[in-house]
């Protein structure tokens, strides 16, 4: 029988992505913070990622943690020879790659902490959907967290129609010619007033955004359904996995809704269902990333804002909103993670700078319960990123600045790095022989002469500084 999605993945290589939202550091984070009681921690944990392509997510992650362990299965043959060859050439033994449809394979009898599907549920046919779900439910530890994302109802819906009329229209062939109609769509869509026309033309920008690379796995992969968020829950239920919430603390509040409206939504809050339906109605978003336990998995209802207290943070923004810090202790804690950025931060060692800033007007009790009440609210609003373990990320670079081994490796592919906070980086072709040069054997000047000559357009040295406040650069 034909397979279209098989046959697009041997045909065409997958981008090589990673993906902060579904890094176990902050899943542990939104987790607890969601009720789980004793989310798995990354630096001990087993971690299964269900159509892992090349490998780019999960060998970073096992790079970061190595004393966990991490499985990627991919039916894409060539996906998996790559991701295993970067596995062996940065000598990562805690990390396996198997060639396996998940419609057949078996978790074996170790149940997984962390059990990941990015870019899979929209993007599979129905049967493969339904053995998507039933894996997650089997392969997940008791107190496991999985990890689900989809593209969603209503938002996505005029980006289906969209794409159906872009696959349908008869030019659509090479890269450039698909790029030149989606220009013309979208300038003819926003020549007119109608909001309807707007959205549209906004739709055709967005898709140019992406690029061929992109939509040819999303918009026009042979399968793109997006799910209603009551779809997905009916799914998870008949596997017996309950929603926890989403991958991010923000996911929970999408965005472009302020808070002034969601307080007049706060009576649909009985009915969470209901409630989630009616923001996605309302912010229009066009993707979710949830996350999911075992239905008997026991939950703290009554979690309080103090399980932040438990985290590490960093500040997400360069200027809050006026009034976001009141009171004095606020203040000092906000100063606290101001100083610490662009790394993340254990919030004890953050509490302890404010307890030294304001000496014997600190009182425990009393800062403790102010501080977890801001940062609970600051990282629901994305003003904040809690996560489970502290992050290096420095303002410059060091002497000799040397990327980690498997970030050298990728270079070396000429595909991109990981940051520390796992998002990907991505070099233009001009730039990779510069980017290649950060191996740690050349100084500041040295590495300022390669970019002269390899890389003329280069502003090499506020370049440099932001690859550190990346991360980019780990301790040695
Ligand atoms: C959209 S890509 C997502 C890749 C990766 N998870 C990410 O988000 O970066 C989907 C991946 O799932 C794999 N895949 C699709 N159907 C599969 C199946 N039935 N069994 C195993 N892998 C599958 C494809 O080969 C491809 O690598």
């Amino acid at each position: 029988m034909s397979d279209p999605v098989r046959e697009l993945y041997s045909q065409k290589r997958y981008p090589a992505l990673s993906h902060p939202e579904a890094h176990p550091g902050v899943l542990c984070a939104s987790a607890r913070c969601t009720g789980l009681v004793s989310p798995p921690l990354p630096e001990q944990c087993r971690v299964l990622d269900i159509g892992c392509a090349s490998g780019h997510h999960l060998l970073a992650l096992a790079e970061r943690f190595p004393d966990s362990e991490f499985h990627g299965i991919d039916f894409s043959d060539s996906a998996i020879r790559t991701a295993r060859q970067a596995a062996e050439a940065v000598g990562l033994n805690n990390v396996t790659f198997e060639h396996a449809d998940l419609r057949e394979w078996q978790p074996g009898s170790s149940a997984y902490d962390y059990v990941i599907a990015h870019g899979m549920l929209s993007w599979i046919p129905d049967e493969a959907k339904s053995a998507l779900m039933d894996l997650v439910a089997k392969s997940l530890a008791p107190q496991g967290i999985a990890y689900v994302s989809y593209n969603t109802l209503p938002g996505w819906a005029m980006r289906r129609e969209a794409a159906m009329m872009l696959k349908a229209l008869p030019q659509i062939g090479p890269c450039d010619g698909l790029d030149a109609q989606l220009k013309q769509l979208a300038e003819t869509a926003a020549m007119s007033d109608s909001a309807h026309a707007q959205d549209l033309a906004e739709i055709f920008r967005d898709m140019r955004r992406k690029g061929p690379e992109i939509l040819a796995f999303d918009e026009l992969a042979p399968c793109c359904d997006p799910f209603h968020f009551s779809g997905v829950l009916h799914l998870a239920g008949q596997k017996k996995l309950r929603y926890l919430g989403e991958s991010t603390l923000p996911g929970n509040l999408p965005p472009n809704l302020n808070p002034e409206a969601l307080r007049t939504l706060e009576t649909l809050q009985a009915d969470p269902v209901l409630f989630q339906q009616t923001l996605d109605l309302l912010s229009g978003r066009t993707h979710r990333s949830s996350l999911f336990c075992h239905a008997d998995t026991q939950l703290d209802t009554g979690t309080t804002t103090s399980v932040v207290l438990h985290f590490a943070a960093r500040l997400r923004v360069s200027s809050l909103p006026e009034k976001a810090i009141h009171g004095e202790i606020v203040g000092h804690f906000h100063a606290a993670l101001a100083a610490a950025s662009p790394a993340s931060r254990s919030v004890p060692d953050l509490m302890e700078d404010c307890a030294r800033r304001l000496g014997p007007r600190w009182e425990p009790e009393q800062a403790s319960k102010a501080i977890a009440d801001w940062l609970y609210q600051a990282a629901r609003l994305g003003w904040v990123e809690l996560r489970s373990e502290e992050v290096h990320a420095a303002t410059h670079a060091p002497a000799r600045p040397c990327l980690g081994a498997l970030n050298l490796h990728f270079a070396k592919q000429g595909d991109p790095l990981v940051d520390a906070f796992h998002q990907t980086c991505r070099f233009p072709e001009s730039h990779q022989k510069v980017v290649k040069a950060l191996d740690g054997t050349h100084g500041h000047d040295e590495l300022r002469a390669i970019a002269r000559d390899q890389a003329p357009d280069l502003d090499f040295d506020p370049w440099l500084a932001h690859l550190a406040t990346r991360g980019l650069f780990p301790p040695a």
